[in-house]
């Protein structure tokens, strides 16, 4: 994402952020088995709510790798402020799992 932002701040060609949005896709589609029964203790910052509400983690998950999907279709319409618009809302779907499922950086 700081990849991507650096784009947008210099008003660079979106279509060259496709790679790395396609990589975050195959990132995310893979995210929750990152996640088993029986992970959520020790360094980490998993809070136990994944666990408890395992349907919601799953929902703000296909959020995300719908929104990327939009986000991957703006960079590669070339549109500097659609893509610009799309990665904040990238950034939004990111809080919207952060705020019920990640905790206090450690
Ligand atoms: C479906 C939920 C979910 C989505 C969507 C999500 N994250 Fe996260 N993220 C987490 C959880 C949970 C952790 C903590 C994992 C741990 O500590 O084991 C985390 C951790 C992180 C960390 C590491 C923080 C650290 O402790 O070093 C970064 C960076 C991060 N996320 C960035 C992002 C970005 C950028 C996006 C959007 C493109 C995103 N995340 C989308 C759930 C999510």
């Amino acid at each position: 994402m700081d990849g991507i932002k650096a784009v947008i701040d210099q008003r660079g060609d979106p279509r060259t952020t496709g790679a790395g949005i396609a990589d975050m896709i195959g990132f995310f589609e893979g995210f929750p088995a990152r996640f088993p029964a029986g992970s959520g203790s020790g360094d980490t910052r998993a809070l136990p709510a994944i666990w408890t509400d395992r349907a919601g983690f799953e929902t703000a998950n296909a959020n995300m790798v719908t929104q990327l999907r939009a986000f991957q279709a703006a960079a590669n319409s070339g549109d500097q402020a659609a893509f610009g618009a799309a990665f904040q809302q990238t950034g939004a779907t990111c809080g919207a799992c952060h705020r019920p499922y990640r905790g206090p950086a450690r």
